[in-house]
């Protein structure tokens, strides 16, 4: 384990242009169960998301929605903030780019990226995406069907032609590439390395950084008349919510860098290679890793709003449930790859692993708890091999926990986790607790009270990511709130024989395939 016991992460600032959804909800969950589990592990966490207010898509959208674009961002972001409260994200900070601290942040990096040099005047004139809010060379573009060009992303590009500061961009090769050399987890996972790396080696062009033909921006300073490109501003909100330009106060020396912007795989460009040259540029060090994960479909179709198929997770918590969707998403897909949404595998996932696993082991653990033993936990006497090799497993799993979530490997902690669980159900069959009740009193208590205890076990190690399933788990075993931490797993901690545990209450319950959707979560 590293000796740093901060940890400040950060998910993209989405644009409000539209109304979340699941794509939106997955990276901040990832975010949540990383910060709930560095949390329980002991570490200072700061967890930032919020929404990426400039910039000529949002006053396109404003101007269609017939609002004043301050309007239109006020109504738009707090759909993001009910969002994390349905999703029930621990974020410490939401940021908004139109707040006071953000524009001061974002004119104070101009000011420093100018005088160190790195910004002059000139004009722009080339391609444009406002949907990706990105500039493209002639030679990225492909034709669409309609014999238009697009960009890479299937985004639409007009041409641009205006005055413009640019960032000496041309001028960061080298430093990149040997920062990414020097940094070999900056950017992850592999895949996304190489490709930046490469995009790196074909040379970089200077960084048309300001615009001039709209004006829903952050004002450039000394020069009004343009407004600063929205990922320059968007970007620079990952050193606001910390205190800059404040750079010697208490907050910002504390967290920046961050330990990790999180973002999807469509954004890994602006995050490793314009941020560091920028905070390079600016005499601020860049973070120590981005992560971008891979895409969702629905039902094997792109999500889009022309298809009309987007995902409210309003819709599916309420109809599965919160835990049931924080699990699912984080269990399906190994993070990075791109996944598919289906109600069918959402189905299936609710009734093997939660239902079927999970929620089977501690209805049969606690009900025999309550049956045999009056609901009080019993004494165990002396362990055997298959006793001492189950608690030993829910034991060792942290370990390898901390090694996952410190990868990201959100699906692979899941798997050690249900290692566990499968492993006592075997020790259930096993052991035959049932079988023991009438042949061996004594041995039945050793077998419910180290079901109790691995019980513990993935109840605290479950929190990240099912935070309510896991503390009715905790609270089913009369755990008291203070016990749940990573600091009391361990044998040292364990549970004491003769608590009274409250009478048990199924956690996971099954779904009928076919079951009706719940009513529309109200927004
Ligand atoms: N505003 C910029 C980010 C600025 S960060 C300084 C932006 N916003 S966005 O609203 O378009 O959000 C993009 C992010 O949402 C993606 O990077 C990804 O994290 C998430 N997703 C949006 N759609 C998604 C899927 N279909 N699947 C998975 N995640 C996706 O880009």
């Amino acid at each position: 384990m590293s000796g740093r016991r901060t940890y400040y992460l950060t998910t993209p600032i989405y644009y409000v242009n539209d109304v979340p959804h699941i794509g939106h909800a997955y990276t901040t969950l990832a975010c949540d169960a990383l910060s709930r589990f560095k949390r329980l592990d002991g570490f200072d966490v700061h967890f930032l998301t919020g929404t990426d207010e400039h910039g000529q898509k949002v006053e396109k959208s404003a101007a269609a929605a017939g609002m004043e674009p301050q309007s239109f961002t006020d109504k738009v972001s707090q759909n993001f903030r009910d969002l994390a409260r349905t999703m029930n994200y621990s974020n410490d900070d939401f940021i908004r780019t139109t707040e006071p601290r953000h524009i001061r942040a974002s004119q104070a990096i101009w000011n420093a990226l100018r005088d160190n040099g790195h910004i002059y005047l000139g004009t722009y004139s080339g391609w444009y995406a406002v949907r990706d809010e990105a500039f493209y060379a002639e030679s990225e573009l492909v034709e669409g069907p309609s014999g238009k060009k697009l960009a890479p992303s299937g985004a639409e590009v007009e041409w641009v032609e205006e005055s413009s500061y640019f960032f000496d961009l041309s001028q960061w090769q080298d430093r990149l590439l040997a920062f990414y050399d020097e940094n070999p987890d900056f950017i992850a996972p592999p895949s996304r390395r190489n490709e930046v790396i490469s995009f790196v080696r074909q040379g970089l062009q200077d960084l048309s950084v300001s615009r001039t033909s709209f004006t829903w921006g952050v004002s450039v300073p000394d020069d009004p008349g343009h407004v600063m490109y929205v990922w320059l501003d968007a970007l620079t909100n990952y050193c606001t919510a910390v205190g800059y330009p404040d750079t010697d106060s208490a907050d910002f020396t504390k967290w920046w860098p961050a330990d990790l912007h999180m973002v999807g795989k469509d954004i890994v460009r602006f995050h490793a290679v314009y941020w560091p040259a920028f905070l390079m540029g600016a005499g601020l060090a860049p973070p120590r890793r981005v992560f971008a994960h891979g895409w969702w479909t629905n039902e094997g179709q792109k999500i889009s709003k022309s298809v009309g198929n987007i995902i409210d997770p309003l819709d599916i918590v309420a109809r599965y449930g919160i835990d049931q969707v924080r699990y699912f998403l984080l269990r399906e897909v190994p993070f990075g790859n791109d996944g598919d949404f289906s109600h069918r595998a959402i189905v299936g996932r609710i009734n093997g692993d939660l239902a079927n696993d999970l929620g089977n082991l501690c209805q049969r653990a606690l009900s025999m708890i309550g049956r045999y033993c009056d609901g009080v936990l019993p004494e165990p006497g002396p362990y055997g091999a298959a006793d001492l090799a189950l608690l030993g497993a829910a034991d060792g799993m942290i370990d390898e926990l901390r090694h996952e979530i410190d990868a990201q490997a959100f699906n692979e902690m899941l798997d050690t986790i249900w290692v566990v669980v499968r492993a006592a159900n075997g020790y259930v069959d096993h052991q035959a607790p049932w079988k023991l009740q009438k042949e061996d009193p004594a041995r039945l208590k050793t077998v419910l009270y180290v079901l109790a205890e691995t019980i513990r076990a993935l109840g605290i190690v479950l929190q990240p990511v099912m935070p309510d399933s896991a503390s009715r788990m905790l609270d089913q075993i009369a755990l008291a709130a203070d016990r749940r931490s990573f600091a009391h797993l361990g044998r040292a901690h364990a549970l004491r024989p003769g608590a009274r545990f409250p009478a048990p209450s199924g956690i996971f319950p099954r779904l009928v395939e076919d079951e009706k959707p719940a009513a529309k979560a109200k927004r």
